[in-house]
C-alpha cells in the first residue's frame, strides 16, 4: 500500500515549519559581540569598516583571506584566516603577528577576559564583516 501525504496535510506541515525556516535564514544581529567589541576595547585598535587605524588592522573582510604573519621564531608565513586562526589571534595574539604590526600591541584575552562563548560570538561577528 502506498501512502501519500494529502495536500492539506502537506500544506499544514509546511506552514508549521515556516517560522523555523524564517528564523534560520535571518541574519544574526551580533548585538552581544558588538557590545564586547566596545567593552573589551577591540574598537580602540580595530575598525570594522575598512578604515585603517594606527594601532591595528581593520577586521572588515578579513575572514577567509590570506595574510602574511610572523611566527614566534620570526619566520614569515602565509596563512588563511579561518576560525582557528581568528581564535588564536584573540587568545594568543603573540603566536602570529600580522606583518607590519607590532607584536606587543594586541593584548592577550584569556578566559578571565573572554569566555569561549564570547570568543565564538566575536568570531561570528568578524565573519559577518564583509
Ligand atoms: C591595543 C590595541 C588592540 C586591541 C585592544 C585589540 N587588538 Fe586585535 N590586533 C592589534 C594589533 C596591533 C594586531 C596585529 C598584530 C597581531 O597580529 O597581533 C591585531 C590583530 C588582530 C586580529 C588578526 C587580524 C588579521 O588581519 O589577521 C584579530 C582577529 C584581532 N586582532 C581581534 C581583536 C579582538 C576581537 C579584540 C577585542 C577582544 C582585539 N583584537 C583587541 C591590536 C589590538
Amino acid at each position: 500500500m502506498k501512502e501519500k501525504i494529502s495536500p492539506p496535510l502537506a500544506l499544514s506541515l509546511l506552514l508549521g515549519i515556516l517560522p523555523y525556516l524564517i528564523s534560520c535564514s535571518q541574519q544574526k544581529d551580533h548585538s552581544y559581540a558588538k557590545k564586547l567589541f566596545q567593552e573589551k576595547q577591540c574598537i580602540a585598535c580595530h575598525s570594522i569598516d575598512g578604515r585603517q587605524k594606527s594601532q591595528g588592522p581593520t577586521l572588515k573582510g578579513i575572514f577567509g583571506k590570506t595574510v602574511v604573519v610572523l611566527t614566534k621564531d620570526k619566520k614569515q608565513k602565509k596563512i588563511k584566516r579561518d576560525i582557528a586562526y581568528l581564535k588564536r589571534a584573540i587568545r594568543n595574539p603573540q603566536a602570529e603577528i600580522v606583518k607590519g604590526y607590532n607584536q606587543i600591541v594586541m593584548p592577550t584575552y584569556g578566559k578571565d577576559q573572554l569566555s569561549d562563548k564570547d570568543v565564538q560570538a566575536l568570531i561570528e561577528y568578524i565573519q559577518s564583516l564583509k
